[in-house]
């Protein structure tokens, strides 16, 4: 039976919970699967309740903005006097229909299955040469060197951002620092202040490359966007600007967790690498749903109640907020036989970490093909690579999860 008082309150800012959520993931799941956290939103953990929350689009939206942020800081906080969260509360994911289907499909059309595969060739030859970067070396920060670079450099493609644009750096910098905005939590007055300096920079970046497009298209995903609607449907250049750094932001953070991630799995299960190593082209493919639903990259999103309902017993009012635990979710035994070993031969497929219902991920497919490729060129050309698995380098913060840095060993080539 499930027993509430087991639980202690649940804290997104406890350092414990940021470095290993699991077993406080487990006791939720076990003994309050609908928590209430003290600063006043739900807690859901079980599978089939994120499930049901995530789809439920008639109970469930992203509601009043402003009272969701003033929840963390009290009724006379200005929300939307904050760059920052301005930002934040016009990207579609923050969005509501119709507002969020017409900004969604904009993107949607440039990021289908068939246009990912068509990228499959670059992708590739970007993953080798960063692989040629190292192979020789014996060693390397995998994430400085690896992860993330290589979604970078798929969403400047993508965009059409020079890869050797000499701001790309402080781009990458600024956009993994002000994603601190997501977090479920008051931010102290300097990193909000910082978050707005951030996001003020990045929005003159794009606003300037959308500039560059409207006066010389070319052929890229921010020409298509500067083109995309007419007359009074079109999206003015602080709504370009707004889509395409969520995109960027989207794209590359949780991408490169994905790997790091993943690369910390196989060397904690070095039985799954052999298996992965023998072979690649078969495996990698599994492999990259298991390192989701094992490690996500997301941990957790929320929702708000537009339609009261309830949720394994407890009643849910209108405006109230629910937090949806997706690496909770992820390994419920009730969905996933023994969920905390990582078995690349399991069906991991039906995990939460793209989310689900009309915020489901865009971008997953091409997640899962630079997964996929990683993995496999990894396996492929340095198949005694090993990660320092002693003390990973958990990023601050609950709601991504990733590491800043990651030690890993080979035999040079
Ligand atoms: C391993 C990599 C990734 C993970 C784990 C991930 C996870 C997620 C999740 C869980 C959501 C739903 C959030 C919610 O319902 O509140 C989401 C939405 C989204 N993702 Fe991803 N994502 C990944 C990669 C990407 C990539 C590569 C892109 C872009 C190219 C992208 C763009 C987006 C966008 C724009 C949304 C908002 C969709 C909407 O609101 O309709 N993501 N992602």
């Amino acid at each position: 039976m499930p027993n509430a008082d087991l639980v202690p309150g649940f804290d997104p800012n406890a350092k414990e919970l940021q470095h290993d959520p699991y077993p406080t993931f487990e006791q939720l799941r076990e003994c309050d699967p609908v928590h209430r956290a003290a600063a006043g939103y739900w807690v859901v953990s079980r599978y089939d309740d994120v499930r049901n929350t995530l789809m439920d689009r008639q109970g469930f939206g992203q509601g009043d903005f402003v009272k969701n942020i003033q929840l963390f800081y009290g009724p006379d906080f200005d929300v939307m006097s904050h760059t920052s969260y301005r930002w934040l509360s016009e990207i579609f994911l923050m969005q509501d229909p119709p507002h969020h289907t017409r900004l969604r499909s904009l993107v949607t059309g440039a990021l289908t299955a068939k246009r990912v595969q068509a990228m499959k060739p670059r992708i590739l030859e970007i993953t080798n040469a960063l692989i040629d970067g190292f192979i020789a070396d014996g060693e390397t920060d995998i994430i400085s060197s690896f992860a993330y670079k290589l979604p970078v450099l798929v969403m400047c493609d993508m965009l059409g951002v020079a890869g050797d644009d000499e701001r790309l750096e402080q781009v990458i910098e600024v956009i993994a620092k002000s994603f601190i905005i997501f977090e479920a939590r008051a931010l102290s007055p300097d990193e909000l202040e910082a978050a707005d300096r951030e996001i003020a920079f990045l929005e003159s970046f794009f606003g300037e490359l959308f500039e560059q497009r409207r006066i010389k298209p070319q052929d890229d995903l921010t020409t298509a966007l500067v083109q995309s609607g007419d007359g009074e449907d079109a999206l003015s250049l602080h709504e370009l600007g707004t889509v395409a750094i969520g995109l960027f932001g989207a794209g590359f953070e949780t991408t490169a967790h994905l790997i790091g991630n993943g690369l910390l799995c196989f060397s904690r299960f070095p039985a799954e690498w052999d298996r992965l190593t023998a072979d690649p082209d078969n495996c990698a493919a599994a492999a990259v749903n298991e390192v989701l639903r094992y490690e996500s990259s997301l941990v957790a999103t929320y929702r708000t109640a537009l339609e009261p309902r309830n949720i394994n017993g407890q009643d849910i009012k209108v405006g109230e907020k629910v937090l949806t635990l997706i690496g909770a979710a992820n390994r419920d035994p009730r969905k996933f036989a023994n969920p905390d070993d990582f078995e690349i031969s399991r069906d991991a497929s039906n995990h939460m970490s793209f989310g689900g219902g009309i915020h489901f991920c865009v971008g997953a497919e091409l997640a899962r093909l630079e997964g996929r490729i990683a993995f496999g060129e990894l396996a492929r050309r340095m198949p005694d690579l090993r990660v320092d698995t002693t003390t990973p380098a958990w990023r601050d913060g609950f709601m991504f999860r990733g590491m800043s840095r990651l030690s890993a060993q080979w035999t040079p080539v």
